[in-house]
């Protein structure tokens, strides 16, 4: 284990990712936890994150008391960097002169983390002060011009620093000087997708022992994954349930019952109840009222499942798809998890009387990917783009019924083909489709005169949905799924694009 010690920056989880594309464990672990704790999970090093702009800003955390005496070997990062630097008797210069975006370093000694890399590279900086003078015994292995002091080392040690920031994608050799400390810290790698998967479905059979558990899948990644491991591990004694809402994308609703089934072998219930969703929706305009009624739906529907499933006997675990970024979001603790509500299918109720089973719980999303495609998930399930559990609910601005779902789902799916025949899939972050429902525009077709409704295509590029861009996708294919859609649509006569970022706009429309 490789623990990141998290400064409160929003690099932690970034850095964590990286450790692990070397193919060595991480964690991510407050900096106010204990030194005693940190070294009971045993780590092999430790990297100090970034964090505020220097040490000498107001609440800037100190370094884990103790920690240099451990003898872990530790790498510092940015304020990790400065932190070291200050802790170890260096000096830090209240320059207030601020270094921020790419920079050209030189490196003055390879040493250890620069070994065999270009004497001058482009990295990225974020930081108020510099370091003025490495602590004694350390060597100053590069600089720029703005910061003498640009990295230090001291191998004897295992001691190790950079005011860059490696783990982000502008410094050009960041994943290359991480491996290098990495390899001096004697870190194998050894985190490969097929130990992620034997790991977890043994700790799965561990959990629920000879237990009974039900999933509910949504046709998402994670729910995907999540259910495909624990089967693997407990066979029959997983039951999946699709509630299909009636609201999700054309095909979609046969890749869970058809594709996935025959991919993992789950005993699977389907429940459809488009009806049931479409009564409850009639006449709703308003989008929080629609979330709700489908949230408030969707429980009502599981529920019945549950009851059904528990005439058989009793079962004690609920699956969970849930990420390691939501639990490092919502403080890392190891209770029950607290569900977004937001983030799934109307969230489960909280008094539901279940143990959660949640494999993915130390992953990240390339991760849950990739231990899919081990488990020989569908691709079009494993790379699927994020899709809001409300489905196409919140995607037909007015009100929703049979006729305008069937209109979308015709208009997403030539959308989608078209991305995916451009090879943008992964490119593009999503493209929600929206039907302007409510609104009219006058056209031409043929020799007649037409009154139809919009589509608006809405591709994004985004890192984790918090912000987004539009994403510039080339016109002449933003022109064949316009004229696509406008021909093979029949109630659909134009089609626009939105060119808001995020923010001010919001991904979905609603
Ligand atoms: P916004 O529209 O808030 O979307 O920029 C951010 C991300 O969240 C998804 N989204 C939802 N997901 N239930 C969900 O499960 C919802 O009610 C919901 N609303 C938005 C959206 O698709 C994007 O990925």
């Amino acid at each position: 284990t490789v623990l990141v010690v998290d400064f409160g920056a929003q690099y932690a989880q970034l850095i964590a990712r990286r450790v692990r594309e070397c193919h060595v464990y991480s964690e991510i672990v407050p900096s106010t936890m204990p030194v005693e704790e940190m070294m009971a999970k045993n780590p092999k090093a430790i990297i100090l994150s970034g964090g505020p702009s220097s040490v000498y800003a107001e609440g800037a955390p100190p370094v884990p008391h103790g920690l240099f005496s451990t003898g872990v070997p530790t790498f510092g990062i940015c304020y990790g960097f400065q932190a070291m630097a200050q802790a170890l008797g260096g000096t830090v210069a209240r320059t207030g002169t601020a270094e921020y975006g790419g920079t050209s370093l030189d490196v003055l000694d390879e040493g250890v983390i620069f070994a065999g890399l270009p004497a001058s590279q482009q990295v990225w900086m974020s930081h108020g002060d510099s370091v003025a003078a490495a602590p004694e015994g350390f060597t100053v292995t590069a600089s720029t011009r703005e910061t003498p002091v640009a990295a230090f080392e001291h191998p004897g040690r295992g001691l190790y620093g950079v005011q860059f920031h490696p783990e982000v994608l502008h410094s050009e050799h960041g994943q290359a000087v991480l491996r290098h400390f990495l390899e001096a810290a004697g870190c194998r790698p050894s985190w490969t997708m097929l130990n992620i998967v034997e790991e977890s479905v043994e700790a799965v059979r561990r959990q629920v022992g000879d237990g009974r558990a039900i999933c509910a899948l949504s046709g998402g990644v994670d729910s995907a994954v999540a259910a495909a491991l624990v089967q693997r591990a407990i066979g029959d004694r997983l039951t999946c349930v699709f509630v299909d809402h009636g609201l999700l994308r054309k095909g979609e609703a046969e890749q869970v019952e058809r594709d996935f089934v025959a991919a993992t072998g789950v005993k699977l219930r389907v429940v459809d109840a488009a009806e049931r969703f479409l009564k409850a929706l009639s006449g709703v305009t308003d989008p929080e009222e629609k979330r709700k009624i489908i949230g408030r739906e969707f429980i009502r529907v599981f529920e019945d499942e549950q009851r059904a499933i528990m005439a058989d006997g009793p079962v004690d675990f609920l699956v969970q798809g849930t990420l390691y970024p939501d639990v490092v979001e919502s403080g890392g603790g190891t209770g029950t998890a607290n569900i977004k509500s937001h983030h799934n299918v109307g969230g489960l109720p909280e008094d539901l009387q279940f143990t959660l089973v949640e494999p993915l719980r130390t992953l990240f999303k390339d991760e849950v990917r990739r231990v899919g495609e081990e488990l020989g998930l569908p691709a079009a399930m494993v790379w699927r783009q994020p899709f809001p559990g409300p489905g196409l609910g919140i995607r037909i601005v007015g009100e929703v019924t049979r006729e305008r779902l069937e209109i979308l789902r015709e208009a997403d799916a030539i959308a989608r083909e078209e991305l995916s025949r451009a090879g943008l899939d992964r490119q593009i972050w999503q493209c929600p489709v929206v039907l302007l429902a409510d609104v009219r525009s006058v056209g031409v077709q043929g020799d007649g005169r037409t009154y139809g409704h919009p589509v608006v295509l809405r591709p994004v590029t985004s890192e984790d949905a918090m912000t987004a861009d539009w994403s510039r996708v080339p016109y002449d294919v933003l022109s064949r799924i316009s004229t696509r859609i406008t021909n093979e649509v029949r109630e659909i006569n134009r089609v626009v694009l939105d060119v808001t970022s995020k923010p001010p706009g919001t991904i979905e429309w609603e």
